[in-house]
């Protein structure tokens, strides 16, 4: 008899795991977020500390903020203000020293930070014997920026000299300008004379200087006189002190060796009634406000990388990853800020409506964004952008943080996960079956069962019986496989890898400095830190295909539960006064612990094969601002229901703009049993995630697209072909996100940034630069959707060419066997038409031009291909082409996009000889064409006599509302070289 997994004797670690889960997370009979776990800004005491200040500054009338810089202590070189702010403290008697350095960008980004000087009378006592670092965390750059920091050779202080002001000129043209006011301490930055962001204005700068804890006086100490007025001053001037030292949350108690130390300030967006950015939130595109009111949050949105399974919707509650990037939008301009800092952040956004003079009629009526960040810790540390339009914003912030990874091409395609794949043979079967219903797929997942007793790194050898033979398998169709490492390690004997990491001292410590232990999957647990350089060596090594047996070059990872979750700590975290590598406290790099596992897992996969390095596919939970330079991200534990699938769009519309467009959500809804209306409508909706991958909770019934039944199995398998027919535009516009860094889906807004109607419409999207307009149905029984048009060019349906054209709303049908998908005139579309079971097999197929002419009768587009593995592209291994339709020659042509002959490119070139265009659709074909019958195609580098051919054309009558069409049938024109299509 084979023996069982299901009837093997429990293990006592497997019961209390499976105890914690089903207290945290896995067996939740109502499914709903566990609020209790979570805190609020009132439970956290530096964000409850700050909102009061906020509320006592806006009670006050002649409230003044307690900071001014010190004129006598400027000075400005090389692009770099700086400066001493004072903080003025127990009324007036003490002076907080605060470094403020303004350093002025090449790109014309500002960057402002504030950091809190030594005192001159000693050194603060840390109140514990804690080993934590006496400093505030100033190494959130090391991580989250990789360049874009050439400071302006051009900015320079203004001639004008105005007392109590220090102004700078700078950006191109010197257009941009800060103005520093010394007291109170305030900066306005101004683009053209106008100001677009401001720092201080509200007067809620808050930088909690370090102090010595003043502990109670016991009534019979003299000596504690002292001490006991020092209080009374602090409590004069109404601070609540409450969770200085101390502060407990759901029976955990975080020791604050450091004492208070929050960093805050209000920056205001005048003018701005949109702000977009700050994910991860289940919330709308154009951010709601968070004091209350009519349809509006009462809490502040939250920065707190966190586990929460089951997500509420509609809620500024923090999820899994953090990106503390935000965009104020209005017509003509975009501006933002990123606030850089890893700590717990809370962000309070209010939109008072400025009250107009009342001859005006109400005219001159405008909304300011007000908005409060609050950090608990770590530097004041904000880069200001002034646009002026949404992709300047994303390309500077790309800029500073990194573009998204170029992916391998399969990496872009269909991701077939489940938790869980039980054995190997199941994944063969799995595998099989898809092939079968040719349905197409090109990776397969591997969940935690895959291990032996969640050790990662093993398999588990009664169910993984031959994993090289399953890579082989897969391989056979270029498919892959991606399996799961988590960053807790088993904390368990005879398991090298827990041994290894207590041995050479690389795990995350408690607050006393010893390894810290928690409970996770795997029961007793500890946690790789990589901060540490010498943890991510490590980690390296054990990614080698001769230390992790069974994998092969087709497996790549998954990265889950990096926030970190930890089943027993406080908000199933770290403990905040955990220590990492170089002493900081998990507190001050909390947001920052995804990213460095994330990126140790990179690094290893780069690094696990002799010879041609293969590009790294690894899929992260919890991220920060640098993530998008490592990997994918999903969405998280969402649930079967239409309102998941509805919110997913909206969640990754923000991913996109906010430097992170590699985002998707699990198709299916993680937790429940979608109805299979409501799975056919995500997978037409997931075809326009940028990660686009099935997934399912292990309580889940299975549901591979094939067992869907008719009809669904069908449309699925339509929905999932329109994917890899349309990967060539997805392949480019992957390629201008990691050149750019504009997102790959795209909200209304960044594609139509002076459409003031359309800038809170974030239920349907671009695919990249190409128009392709999708509005994915996500109501059950819906039948037809409303789809809104910007301006007023035709757009044609994908399928059959209907045109609808005029600013507004338009309703399409939509039923289910069809995914409402538009095509904007003035675009050329690349395509590859024929169907195959994965997208490694359609390396060499030929390619359809789908030339979507505008109202003038032009259109244009581009295709960008590389070997889709490799890094050579960055040595000029790829194709990048042009296609421009001139209505008024009605002519179309190819021409290369970027001239660069290199040996890696020639031979790229030669690969690709053979790859043509076998088909070109002209959708709004000119009625005088009606009788044509061929074209004139003529391709450059070939003989005089070769070079121009005659080629059949037919041209279509739409009728009903469609637009014609016409078809070259093969001008058989190499889709890497230069040619021209005569239509007259
Ligand atoms: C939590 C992840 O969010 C989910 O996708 C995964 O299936 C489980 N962990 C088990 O690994």
């Amino acid at each position: 008899m084979t023996p069982s997994k299901a009837w093997s004797a429990p293990r006592w670690t497997t019961v209390v795991v499976v105890l914690l889960a089903t207290l945290c997370c896995l067996f939740v009979p109502a499914l709903g977020v566990k609020h209790e776990n979570f805190k609020k800004c009132d439970q956290s005491g530096f964000c409850k500390r700050n909102r009061q200040f906020a509320d006592k500054a806006a009670a006050t009338t002649s409230w003044t903020s307690p900071y001014a810089l010190d004129p006598t202590s400027l000075s400005f070189s090389d692009g770099i203000l700086s400066a001493v702010v004072l903080k003025t403290v127990k009324d007036g008697q003490e002076k907080v020293r605060l470094p403020l350095k303004v350093t002025f960008l090449e790109s014309g980004v500002a960057r402002v930070t504030l950091d809190e000087e030594k005192r001159q009378k000693g050194d603060i006592v840390l109140r514990h014997d804690s080993k934590a670092r006496k400093e505030r965390y100033n190494e959130a750059g090391a991580w989250a920026l990789v360049g874009g920091l050439e400071t302006s050779k051009g900015a320079a202080l203004s001639d004008k000299v105005e007392e109590g002001f220090t102004k700078v000129f700078y950006g191109k043209g010197g257009k941009h300008q800060a103005i520093i006011r010394h007291a109170p301490f305030e900066i306005d930055f101004q683009r053209d004379g106008e100001t677009h962001v401001k720092f201080n204005q509200r007067g809620l700068l808050n930088i909690e200087h370090w102090r010595q804890k003043v502990e109670k006086p016991q009534e019979e100490k003299k000596e504690g006189e002292e001490a006991k007025e020092e209080e009374k001053k602090e409590e004069a001037q109404g601070e609540d002190e409450s969770t200085w030292w101390e502060e407990s949350f759901g029976g955990n108690t975080d020791s604050k060796p450091r004492g208070p130390e929050a960093v805050a300030l209000d920056i205001t967006f005048p003018g701005y009634e949109h702000v977009f950015g700050i994910p991860e939130h289940a919330t709308r595109l154009s951010l709601k406000t968070t004091r209350g009111g009519d349809g509006n949050y009462k809490e502040p949105y939250r920065l707190y990388n966190a586990d929460v399974f089951e997500y509420e919707l509609d809620s500024p509650m923090t999820l899994y990853g953090a990106i503390p990037f935000m965009q104020a939008h209005r017509k003509g301009s975009t501006v933002g800020v990123f606030w850089l800092n890893a700590a717990e952040t809370w962000i309070d956004v209010v939109k008072p409506k400025s009250i107009p003079n009342p001859l005006s009629l109400g005219v001159l009526r405008h909304t300011d964004t007000q908005t409060h960040w609050i950090s608990e810790s770590g530097l004041l540390d904000v880069f200001v952008f002034l646009g002026p339009t949404p992709q300047d914003l994303t390309r500077q912030y790309g800029e500073l943080t990194g573009f998204t990874a170029m992916p391998q091409s399969f990496a872009i395609a269909y991701h077939q996960c489940r938790w869980n794949y039980v054995t190997d043979e199941d994944v063969k079967d799995v595998d099989r079956r898809f092939d079968k219903f040719k349905i197409p797929y090109d990776v397969i997942w591997l969940d935690i069962e895959y291990t032996q007793e969640k050790k990662y790194f093993t398999w588990d050898p009664l169910t993984f019986v031959n994993p090289t033979k399953m890579h082989k398998q897969l391989d056979k169709s270029e498919r892959k496989l991606v399996a799961i490492i988590d960053p807790h390690i088993k904390n368990t004997d005879n398991y090298p890898v827990i041994d290894e990491l207590k041995k050479k001292d690389l795990a995350v410590k408690n607050k006393e400095g010893n390894l810290y232990e928690g409970w996770c999957w795997p029961g007793s647990s500890m946690w790789i830190d990589c901060f540490n350089p010498a943890a991510i060596n490590w980690w390296k090594g054990l990614f080698k295909y001769d230390s992790f047996k069974g994998t092969a070059p087709n497996t790549f990872i998954w990265n889950d539960m990096n926030e970190p979750s930890v089943f027993n700590g406080p908000e199933t975290t770290m403990p905040k006064d955990n220590l990492h590598f170089g002493n900081w406290e998990h507190r001050d790099v909390h947001n920052l612990y995804g990213l460095t596992f994330h990126n140790a897992t990179y690094q290893a996969l780069l690094e696990r094969k002799k010879g041609t390095i293969r590009r790294p596919f690894a899929l992260t939970r919890a991220f920060y601002a640098g993530s998008q330079r490592i990997g994918a991200m999903w969405t998280g534990d969402n649930l079967a229901e239409w309102s998941h699938l509805e919110a997913s769009i909206p969640m990754i519309l923000n991913q996109g703009i906010s430097g992170f467009p590699f985002a998707g959500a699990d198709v299916g809804g993680f937790f429940g049993n979608p109805s299979k209306e409501l799975l056919t409508r995500w997978y037409q909706a997931g075809i326009y995630y940028p990660f686009f991958r099935g997934h399912a909770h292990i309580d889940t019934r299975r549901r591979e697209p094939y067992l869907a039944g008719a009809p669904y199995t069908e449309i699925i398998t339509q929905a999932l072909r329109l994917r890899y027919q349309l990967l060539p535009a997805w392949y480019t516009a992957f390629h201008e996100a990691a050149t750019t860094g504009a997102p790959i889906v795209r909200p209304n807004f960044y594609v139509h940034p002076d459409d003031e109607k359309g800038f809170a419409v974030d239920d349907q999207l671009y695919i990249g630069s190409y128009g392709l307009l999708a509005k994915p149905v996500t109501k059950e029984g819906q039948s037809s959707v409303d789809v809104y048009l910007a301006d007023d060019q035709p757009y044609y349906d994908y399928f059959d060419y209907t045109v609808y054209q005029g600013h507004g709303h338009h309703n399409i049908p939509a039923p289910l066997e069809k995914i409402p998908l538009l095509m904007q005139g003035g675009h050329i579309i690349p395509r590859r038409d024929r169907p195959r079971r994965s997208s490694g097999l359609m390396k060499y197929d030929p390619f359809t031009l789908v030339v979507v002419l505008d109202k003038d009768g032009n259109a244009q587009g581009t295709l960008y291909l590389d070997d889709g593995e490799t890094f050579e592209y960055e040595q000029g291994a790829y194709i990048h082409r042009r296609f421009s339709f001139d209505g008024k020659r009605n002519s179309l042509s190819s021409s290369n996009l970027v001239d660069r002959v290199t040996v890696k490119g020639e031979n790229y070139l030669k690969t690709m000889a053979k790859v043509r265009v076998e088909k070109v659709i002209i959708v709004g074909a000119p009625k005088s064409w009606r009788n044509k019958k061929e074209v004139v195609v003529m391709e450059e580098g070939k003989k005089e006599s070769a070079r121009k051919k005659t080629v059949e054309m037919e041209w279509f009558e739409g009728g009903k509302g469609r637009a014609d069409w016409a078809v070259v049938r093969d001008p058989k024109v190499g889709v890497g070289r230069g040619w021209r299509i005569d239509f007259d």
